[in-house]
């Protein structure tokens, strides 16, 4: 049995990616700080594999912790040596990733993306780890791409949180330059992955106010008193709002299994690889479908644009379909569903 650990495995998509993970018969190591989780999440992921009348909750160990201590990340890996099953890769999604709190304190961003990435990158070296999947994201592009873009695009991120992706992304590649004998990496940039698993056990949770689009759809639906504000009606798009690739979390999990998949099976290797579904959708289109399949009403006004913001940031996603021979295959109307599912069921989250 293959061992993994996935760092930040108590977040939105690294919880959706350790139930994916345990389903397919990996051992999964979670660590985690739960800096923007709740330790719910565990007895949730275990749930899930209870639902399934499987015993696989006990291929699951958790390590609470932070990746800015190296002595901690450390002693994993040690022990999982000592005990003759050493690990066998890494998923790296923690990170913070507020984009708007990178701008009002971008050192607190450099530190702990950077820091934590250095880390862990070192004692898998030391470890002789040599597999990486790391969580890069669509904000590495620069707004000057058109869509869809490909990952030979041009990188020129707008943001403190962007700018520690590149650099992530730039430390990985010397990391390879240095030794290409040895590893495979990918960099997995994701585009905007929103809803939740079908049990309604897990999904988007975030400590504070959310800022992205679609949690704020669903407290506009939760509350009549709340109005969504729709940033901008004057883009140069078919209603004049912005144009986001929506992506199923459950979708964005299933990329990092097969990612995992062909890492294994294939000769050493960087990859950058957008994770995305190709297909566009405006704001005004998002709300429509929402309220539509979930029969709610969601109100918004619009407001002037958003500092920094583009009109249109869709995947090509032509490499990670021929390359890793899959394609996401749940619909804007699966992603509204299940979304406001856990919603409804978690109103005060966990
Ligand atoms: P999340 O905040 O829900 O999950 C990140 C997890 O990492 C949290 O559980 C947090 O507690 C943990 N963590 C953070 N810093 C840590 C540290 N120093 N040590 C240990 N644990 C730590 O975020 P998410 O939405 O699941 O995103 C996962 C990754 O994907 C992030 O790196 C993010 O930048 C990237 N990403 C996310 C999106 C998105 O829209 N959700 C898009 C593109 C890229
Ligand atoms: C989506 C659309 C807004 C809020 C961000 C990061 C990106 C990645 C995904 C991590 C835009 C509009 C939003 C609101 C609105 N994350 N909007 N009213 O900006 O595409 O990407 O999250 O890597 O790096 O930048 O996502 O959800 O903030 O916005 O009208 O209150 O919704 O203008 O068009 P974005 P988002």
């Amino acid at each position: 049995m293959k061992r993994i650990l996935i760092t930040g495995g108590a977040g939105f998509i690294g919880s959706h990616t350790c139930v994916s993970l345990l389903e397919n018969d990996y051992e999964v190591y979670l660590v985690d700080s739960f800096v923007n989780s709740s330790p719910i999440v565990i007895n949730r992921i275990l749930s899930i594999c209870d639902l399934n009348n499987s015993n696989l909750g006990k291929n699951l160990k958790v390590f609470k912790g932070d990746l800015k201590d190296k002595v901690f990340i450390e002693d994993i890996f040690s022990n999982a040596d000592k005990s003759g099953n050493p690990i066998n890769g890494v998923i790296h999604f923690a990170g913070l990733k507020a984009v708007n709190e990178s701008v009002l304190n971008p050192l607190r961003y450099w530190q702990e993306n950077i820091f934590s990435s250095l880390n862990l990158v070192s004692v898998m070296k030391k470890y002789n780890c040599n597999l990486l999947v790391f969580s890069s994201s669509a904000t590495v592009y620069g707004k000057e791409s058109s869509s869809p873009i490909k990952e030979n695009s041009y990188l020129n991120p707008s943001n403190p949180y962007g700018n520690t992706k590149l650099t992530i992304e730039k430390i990985l590649n010397d990391l390879y330059d240095e030794n290409s004998n040895i590893w495979k990496i990918a960099c997995l940039r994701y585009f905007n992955p929103i809803g939740a698993h079908t049990s309604s056990l897990i999904g988007e949770n975030p400590v504070g106010m959310p800022n992205n689009l679609f949690p704020l759809i669903c407290n506009a639906a939760l509350d009549n008193n709340t109005k969504l504000k729709i940033f901008g009606s004057d883009w140069d798009t078919i209603d004049g709002t912005c144009i986001r690739d929506y992506i199923h979390v459950s979708d964005v999990a299933e990329g990092h299994l097969k990612t995992l998949e062909y890492l294994n099976n294939h000769k050493t290797n960087i990859l950058k690889m957008n994770i995305g579904t190709g297909l566009g959708t405006s704001v005004l289109e998002l709300i429509e479908t929402f309220s539509r399949v979930n029969k709610v009403t969601v109100d918004y006004k619009f407001t002037s644009r958003r500092d920094g913001d583009s009109k249109e940031i869709v995947a090509d996603n032509s490499f990670s379909s021929s390359l890793l021979n899959w394609i996401p295959k749940r619909s804007l109307e699966d992603m509204c569903i299940d979304g406001w599912n856990w919603k409804k069921n978690n109103v005060n989250g966990f």
